[in-house]
Parts: structure tokens; C-alpha cells; sequence
């Protein structure tokens, strides 16, 4: 599943993150990489374990355990610190699958990366290029959010971003281990979960409501890694 969460952040928290992205000292992306896609990537990072990093990641937390929707399609369990990059003009990250194990750099325990996520910081007119491509199933998916939105999809997609051609798309960047490994599985139970909440809106006396939410949590019993 592939799923847009809209305004993660709000207006005054991006104002914070495009003053201290402005002032930060940006380093070359392939800090952060694999063997095989240091040969894709051409763009720039905030430096990992920088103060500005760790400030703005916290601050992305924070705003995930705020969101329900969020919850609801994530089931998190352990979210990797965000990362933060930068595409100028001619700057592109070619074809790749992310890499399957991150070690928290903090925590230092091991996280399976089950959905990644791109958190866009500018606003898109800002820019030209610079889509997330996504592939799956159902073909390329295209993906360009306005400033302060998220798109989570399932870590094992094949994924790109197209080349800026005028301005520069910054966003944020990490990976997320769920109690729900499967997406398949977890996409179920998000569908079903969106559906409860709109039963729980229309007909709230309804008894059927108290079954389905059994069933949901007899499945997430069923099925979770917590
Ligand atoms: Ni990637």
C-alpha cells in the first residue's frame, strides 16, 4: 500500500525546519549508503549524527505519534531516526531497493525496514523534477506532495527519484520496522480499521461495531510482532 499523509507538519513547524535547513551544513549522500547504491545516489545529506538532524528528526517523531493515520497504516514499532536530503539542479537517485536492516545509530539495536517513508519540506512549485517513482503491482507510481506531507510505501518497492531540473527538493527520509511484517496483512487491517472509524461516525449504537473491532484486534493479536 502505498498511502499520502496529508499536513504532518503544520505550517509553523516547517517554517523551523526551512530556517534550520537553510543554516545547516549539508555533506555528500553517500554517507548513508549501501554498497550498490552509492553508485545510484547523487545528492546531499544532513550530516547523520548533527545537531540539526537529531533536533528536526525528533521533532518528525514527535508529529508521527500525534497522527493516528500514521499509526493506523504503520502499526510502528520501531521507527529509524529521520535522515534528511537535499536534490539540486542535475541531482537524481537512481533505480533501488532500500536496505533491508538498519542499525539504530542511538539505540544501537537492529531494525528491519518494512515501510520507508519521504517527508517532503518544500513546496513543490519551488521545484521541477524530483518525483518519487514508485513501482508496483499496479505500475509507476508518481509521487510530489506539498511542503509538510508524507508518503509511506512498502520498503521492498523499487524506487526513484527523477532529476531536478530548477530549484531544489529537500525532504526527510527513514524507515520504519512494524509489528506487522506483512503488507499484505497490514494493509487489511488498515482498510479495516478506516472502516470502523467511518461505522463509528454513521451508525455508532450499531452492534456490529462491536464485532468488527473484535475482529480487528483478534487479527492484529494473530498476526502482531509487538
Ligand atoms: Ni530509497
Amino acid at each position: 500500500m502505498l498511502l499520502h499523509i496529508p499536513n504532518l507538519l503544520d505550517a509553523q513547524e516547517l517554517a523551523h525546519f526551512q530556517d534550520a535547513m537553510a543554516k545547516a551544513r549539508w555533506v555528500d549522500g553517500n554517507a548513508t549508503s549501501g554498497h550498490q547504491s552509492a553508485r545510484a545516489k547523487f545528492n546531499e545529506q544532513l550530516p547523520e549524527d548533527g545537531a540539526e538532524a537529531r533536533e528536526l528528526g525528533e521533532r518528525i517523531l514527535q508529529a508521527l505519534a500525534r497522527s493516528p493515520l500514521f499509526f493506523s497504516a504503520a502499526l510502528p514499532k520501531q521507527v529509524f531516526p529521520p535522515l534528511f536530503n537535499r536534490y539540486g539542479v542535475g541531482m537524481t537517485f537512481a533505480n533501488h531497493i532500500d536496505t533491508a536492516i538498519r542499525t539504530h545509530p542511538v539505540q544501537t539495536v537492529r531494525i528491519r525496514t518494512d515501510l520507508s517513508a519521504t517527508l517532503f519540506l518544500v513546496d513543490p512549485e519551488s521545484y521541477d523534477g524530483g518525483e518519487l517513482l514508485v513501482e508496483d503491482t499496479y505500475g509507476v507510481q508518481s509521487v510530489k506532495l506539498p511542503a509538510g506531507d508524507m508518503v509511506l510505501y512498502p520498503a521492498t518497492s523499487l524506487h526513484r527519484v527523477a532529476p531536478i531540473t530548477r530549484g531544489e527538493r529537500v525532504a526527510s527520509f527513514f524507515w520504519i520496522q512494524s509489528m506487522i511484517r506483512d503488507d499484505a496483512q497490514r494493509t487489511l487491517l488498515f482498510d479495516l480499521d478506516m472502516a470502523i472509524v467511518k461505522m463509528t461516525q454513521a451508525v455508532p449504537d450499531d452492534a456490529a461495531l462491536v464485532s468488527l473491532t473484535g475482529v480487528y484486534h483478534n487479527l492484529l493479536r494473530m498476526w502482531a510482532e509487538p
